[in-house]
């Protein structure tokens, strides 16, 4: 971190903390010089980045101010995660789903679920365009939505693609019934029992069940919450685990909520084209950015085809339909072959349906309307956080997504706190859910894609008072 980064970070925790308020002047470049000694350059430097970051604005001959949005937050967290780089066999899948299966009344705050409110999603003109879709549909030519899948729809999502300038080959997609049919597909396609394959740590439970499914071994490397993977660690776990295939999340890791930065995404290309390993790129929440542009893919800097870069609509347009599809690279024809085995096709009508509304042009202002929610509510789930959370906890600041990882002081136990809350109708995702050896029981992650209501609020102030209690603690 340079100099006038961590000065500019160590201005903003003053802000956060409300130590540095709304309309507060900052102390003048000549002054914060002398008292940090820091040149003055540093400072200028520090006070624009400031600037931004939206939390400080200049005056005229006055000098800088802390901005009214400026609110006070928890802190990130900026420990890396350490996961002894091993090769070890992921056993989750009791953990998960005594979770997952849990019975929910429907009063619950469902702070834990993996998508927003169904509110924010077009649902009256998806459902116009699957009944025009079943319509159109000839059941004659079935083979319209066979693998690679339905031409129109195809050329929609080639188009998203071509617009980012991520190169393609022909024939490269491969429609699934969601993103996680992908990711299992470019799994079967790249890898036996007992292969390894290297993970985020924490990583998406899904990915984890799906390796423990196969039987293969996992490899966590260690992840930052705010840059993503280790890169130079992950050359080490290469080398040591000589591992099949690497499955990561590049773009608003699930639970992280973290984004690479452009080299960083394309030096994880080279190394991992270097070794031969290829990528399997779960992409799911690529268009729910927050910044002006959507942020590319490592797909984006793949100049070998060792990139399957697996996407869906399940979280920026449709829920339930279950369509997602993988631009496999050079394994396109092996993702064929695999989907034709496992599913023969992912349902015809509903590929039309989707191709229909595209068509009609809607999409990029429902994605605006979508984003733009879902960042109010990160900041007042950030917020509240701040207001009702113990003293020392931290939560990541993503931006885009819907997911928060909060970080718990003095060794808070999550499936304790998981426990208590169900008991007042609070659901959330406890850390142990993302990692093959069930680490990370400080830590859970909370869903601010659902309907904000005063309950939102009234289940974290919940949270707060039972984390206060002594029994929530591990050691
Ligand atoms: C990181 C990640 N990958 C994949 C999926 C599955 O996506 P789909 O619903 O399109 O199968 C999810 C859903 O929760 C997810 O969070």
């Amino acid at each position: 971190v340079k100099r006038y980064q961590a000065l500019a970070d160590d201005l903003e925790a003053s802000i956060r903390k409300g130590v540095l308020r709304p309309g507060d002047r900052l102390p003048s470049v000549r002054t914060a010089s002398t008292s940090r000694g820091v040149s003055a350059s540093t400072v200028f430097q520090a006070y624009y980045l400031l600037e931004a970051r939206g939390l400080v604005r200049a005056r005229e001959r006055s000098g800088y101010f802390v901005t009214e949005a400026a609110r006070p937050l928890p802190p990130q967290p900026r420990q890396i995660s350490q996961p002894a780089i091993a090769s070890v066999r992921p056993e989750v899948d009791d953990l998960v789903f005594s979770i997952l299966e849990a019975p929910v009344d429907p009063a619950d705050v469902g702070l834990g679920s993996a998508f927003p409110t169904p509110l924010l999603y077009p649902f009256r003109q998806l459902g116009r365009a699957l009944a025009a879709g079943a319509q159109d549909f000839d059941p004659t030519n079935v083979r319209d939505g066979m693998p690679p899948g339905n031409a129109q729809l195809l050329r929609h999502i080639t188009a998203r693609y071509h617009a980012d300038g991520v190169p393609l080959g022909d024939g490269e997609i491969v429609v699934t019934n969601g993103a996680l049919e992908a990711l299992n597909l470019c799994l079967a396609a790249l890898t036996r029992p007992g292969d390894s394959v290297i993970i985020e740590c924490p990583s998406f439970y899904g990915a984890l069940q799906s390796l423990e499914r196969r039987g293969l071994q996992a490899v966590q490397v260690p992840t930052c919450p705010t840059r993503g993977i280790d890169i130079d660690a992950l050359e080490v776990a290469i080398r040591r685990h000589k591992p099949k295939a690497a499955w990561l999340m590049t773009t608003f890791q699930n639970p992280l909520g973290c984004l690479m930065t452009p080299d960083d995404k394309r030096r994880l290309v080279g190394v991992l084209a270097h070794h031969g390993v290829p990528l399997i790129e779960d992409d799911v929440y690529q268009e729910l950015f927050y910044g002006p542009q959507r942020p590319l893919p490592a797909k984006a800097y793949d100049e070998q085809g060792i990139v399957l870069h697996c996407s869906s609509f399940s979280k920026c347009l449709a829920p339930g339909y279950r369509v997602g599809w993988v631009a496999a690279g050079r394994h396109a024809a092996a993702l064929r072959r695999q989907k034709l085995t496992l599913s023969i096709l992912t349902a015809v009508p509903v590929q039309v349906g989707l191709a229909r509304y595209l068509d009609q042009g809607g999409y990029e202002r429902h994605l605006r309307r979508l984003r733009a929610t879902l960042q109010k509510q990160r900041d007042a789930m950030g917020e509240v956080l701040c207001e009702h959370f113990p003293e020392g906890t931290e939560a990541t600041r993503p931006q885009g997504g819907y997911f928060l990882w909060v970080k718990l002081p003095h060794g808070c136990d999550t499936l304790e706190l998981h426990a208590q809350a169900a008991a007042h109708g609070i659901r959330f995702a406890p850390g142990p859910m993302f990692s093959a050896t069930r680490e990370f029981r400080d830590c859970l992650r909370l869903n601010y894609g659902r309907e904000w209501t005063p309950a939102t609020e009234r289940a974290i102030a919940t949270l707060g008072k039972l984390l206060r209690r002594p029994k929530l603690r591990v050691a």
